[in-house]
């Protein structure tokens, strides 16, 4: 909206904010229990007008910056008429009605309080200093922070240091890739169960490592972790006699297989414990993690895999920038008892069950699987390919990531000529178990 929109446009900001507000009031009416409160803040305007300056003009500005750049031919002036922003700063009186249009909630109490644009400009700041440059840039930091995303998506990014005369890098990381990947998850799971995503559940994110606390107490009724239990905490300590291995190795000291399993004990007594803070009693687990057969950890099932990748290491010894002796997996993959025997002295929970199963290397050679043909080089490189996007950020971080193409080409040869000789398998423990009842 701006001071020379048609009228019909304050309209339709307005009815979508109606819209909005009004479903977003609905919506929390239906999870808040009754009496339960709720504090929004929210940027609106001190003016019913909404040409008034306090909605418009830091819009403004930015319309007036994206036409600068139509006018210097970098932007299409077209599509500044097609790009509106999906936003809305309510007067207050717009945002009484709707509450009370709407039903559900009584109002305590509505303030409006001001900020500066620039925020350093503040009266807690005694060094604050007028700078007209300086005062300009903060601002458009914070409007870059804001809308870059939809300006990007619709003008393409090449503008946008221009726009703001700033840069900054957008970085993706994993959680963004998995929230990316919702959508298309929520449409596959909508059509298969006749679900909407939402409608029936819901998904949260919760940042942080499971060695830590993750959930408030006594909150969660069912856990479960899939394939992530056999990454440490860290590389255990004391490893520094581990030479020419990268994890235990057959050759490795016994002073590593114990310092690796002491981590282990740490790590998983220290994972049951937080969760049974966060599960109610009676409330069930279920964990699968990667383990191994037999007891003895100079087993094949237990070293191989990763022994083959410090063999293709040290052929690149020459072009490793970094040492291999002091690389190490934070990595363990436990016999069933070691297993039991922790969950056992952490003392939280029951073990219902407890199965070990096998899947292939290569998981394509999979007996569903009628079309799967033995061959060796494309089945070395199906396992490489799984190892490279599980290791390769941690390689990359010691060794550098000029070696990564050649590492994993030699590995997909090592494990190819392997499993010539034999069908390897990764050992998978799954356990369901209950918090046990305990008196408080
Ligand atoms: C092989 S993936 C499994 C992903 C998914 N759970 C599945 O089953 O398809 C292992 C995951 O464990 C996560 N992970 C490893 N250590 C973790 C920790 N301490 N806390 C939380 N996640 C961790 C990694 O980020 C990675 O996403």
């Amino acid at each position: 909206m701006a001071k020379a929109s048609p009228p019909n446009v304050f309209k339709a900001y307005l009815e979508q904010f109606q819209k909005d507000f009004s479903l977003f009031l609905r919506l929390r009416s239906e999870e808040i229990i009754q009496g339960g409160r709720v504090v929004l803040t929210f940027i609106g305007r001190s003016i019913d007008d909404p040409r008034s300056k306090d909605c418009c003009l830091y819009w403004e500005l930015l319309a007036k910056s994206l036409l600068d750049l139509a006018a210097k031919g970098l932007v299409v002036e077209a599509d500044i008429h097609t790009f509106n922003l999906p936003y809305y700063n309510p007067y207050e009186g717009e945002v009484r009605e709707i509450i009370k249009m709407e039903g559900s909630f009584d109002i305590d109490k509505l303030e409006t309080f001001s900020i500066n644009w620039d925020a350093n400009d503040d009266i807690s700041n005694k060094d604050f200093v007028f700078e007209k440059d300086q005062c300009g840039r903060n601002v458009a930091n914070i409007v870059r922070a804001v809308a870059e995303p939809m300006l990007v998506s619709h003008f393409g990014d090449d503008i946008i240091d221009e726009l703001f005369k700033r840069y900054a890098e957008y970085v993706g990381n994993d959680f963004n890739t998995v929230f990316k990947s919702l959508p298309f998850f929520c449409e596959k799971f909508g059509k298969e169960k006749r679900d909407l995503c939402g409608q029936h559940y819901f998904i949260t994110g919760v940042p942080g490592s499971f060695y830590h606390r993750l959930f408030p107490s006594k909150s969660l009724h069912f856990f479960h972790s899939s394939y992530s239990l056999h990454w440490l905490s860290k590389v255990p300590e004391g490893i520094s006699n581990n030479k020419g291995n990268i994890y235990m190795a057959k050759a490795s000291p016994p002073d590593v297989f114990k310092a690796y399993l002491e981590q282990f004990q740490k790590d998983f007594s220290l994972f049951l414990s937080l969760r049974s803070e966060e599960i109610i009693q009676g409330g069930s687990v279920v964990l699968t993690f990667i383990g191994r057969s037999i007891d003895d950890p100079r087993s094949k099932d237990c070293c191989l895999y990763w022994d083959l990748l410090a063999k293709s290491l040290l052929d690149l010894a020459a072009k490793v920038k970094t040492d291999i002796d002091t690389f190490n997996l934070p990595y363990y993959n436990p016999y069933e008892g070691e297993v039991r025997e922790i969950i056992e002295m952490e003392g939280s929970f029951d073990i219902d069950k407890l199965e070990t199963f096998a899947i292939n290397w290569d998981a394509n050679d999979d007996i569903s699987n009628k079309d799967f043909v033995f061959e060796k080089d494309q089945c070395g490189r199906n396992v490489a390919n799984i190892v490279r996007a599980v290791a390769e950020p941690m390689l990359v971080s010691h060794f550098g990531d000029d070696i990564m193409d050649e590492l994993f080409k030699r590995y997909a040869e090592y494990v190819g000529e392997y499993l010539c000789v034999e069908k390897t398998k990764h050992i998978n423990i799954v356990l369901t178990m209950t918090k046990k009842v305990k008196s408080e």
